[in-house]
């Protein structure tokens, strides 16, 4: 089992889930290039209504590259990309839209107006995309504060916060739109021990509670072992292993072994725990 003390024992809270439910985002041959250069491969994927799957790898893979042809940010050059059963490259810009108010994401970079507080950050979605009553906006950003364990910050500016506040009130306004369906882009880069904990529970709770499909793309095996139903492992833009925990954890293959036991035995060290395991 885990050592005890600091928690490198990369547990999952969540039971194992039925693999029933409709597919809600499916990748098929997912081709993208910038210039001659590859950096997606055939990549085809498919999480069901519910389900968190994690997509892993090291930097420069293409995780992010990826969660962006997902949402429909880059245009795949090739393959194709169903959200809601539908094929999102073939969306005109108002079923993209749509689409979008469905969807939450919190990017790496948390992407926060400055000029806007706490508050203001989170109304801002439900100004523009609902016609609520203000008065149930700022209730509806209450609970969202709440949510994420934000409630006192609402009249602070954006760089009066510290590094995990900002990744939760991103969140917060990930999901001011109650989303089905949340990308999480390394959501704990650059947060400590403590602090990536309490955004993994997030993570959790939140598909819990609100039943919604997540996407987590992350280099943090920790994160990932926590939040994963299932995960994909990716390696030069093409995946090449995907299923749950356990089964990656006994995986055969050589990069996976690497990637998982070589950076978890880094991490435990790093820790001093002594027989952490993955
Ligand atoms: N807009 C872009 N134009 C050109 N190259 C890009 C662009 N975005 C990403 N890349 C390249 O694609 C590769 C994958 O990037 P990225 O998806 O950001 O990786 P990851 O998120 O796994 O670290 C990298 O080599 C990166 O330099
Ligand atoms: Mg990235």
């Amino acid at each position: 089992m885990a050592a005890g003390g600091m928690a490198v024992s990369i547990e999952n809270r969540r039971g194992a889930k039925p693999a029933a439910g409709e597919i809600v985002v499916e990748a098929a041959d997912l081709v993208k290039r910038f210039g001659d250069r590859v950096v997606l491969d055939r990549v085809s994927l498919a999480v069901r209504r519910g389900e968190t799957l994690v997509v892993m790898g090291g930097s420069g893979c293409g995780k992010s590259t990826l969660l962006r042809c997902l949402i429909g940010v880059y245009r795949p050059d090739g393959g194709d990309v169903r959200l809601f059963g539908k094929s999102l490259p073939a969306m005109d810009d108002v079923e993209l839209a749509a689409v979008r108010k469905r969807i939450g994401v919190l990017f790496q970079s948390g992407a926060l107006y400055s000029s806007l507080s706490v508050g203001e950050n989170i109304a801002l979605p439900l100004r523009e995309h609902t016609d609520l009553d203000p008065a149930i906006i700022e209730v509806l950003v209450k609970m969202k504060l709440e949510l994420v364990g934000l409630r006192e910050a609402e009249n602070l500016m954006p760089a009066e916060c510290s590094g995990g506040m900002a990744k939760r009130l991103g969140l917060a306004r990930a999901i001011a739109l109650d989303p089905e369906l949340l990308f999480y882009d390394e959501p704990t880069a650059g947060l400590d021990p403590i602090m990536s904990g309490i955004i993994d529970g997030l993570i959790m709770d939140l598909a819990a509670t609100m039943n919604a499909t997540s996407i987590v793309v992350t280099h943090d095996l920790r994160t990932a072992f926590r939040v994963a139903d299932r995960m994909a492992v990716m390696k030069d833009g093409m995946l090449v292993a995907v299923g749950t925990p356990s089964e990656i954890r006994a995986s055969d293959d050589p990069f996976v072994r690497r990637f998982v036991l070589g950076r978890t035995e880094r991490v435990s060290r790093m820790f001093g725990a002594r027989d952490a395991e993955v």
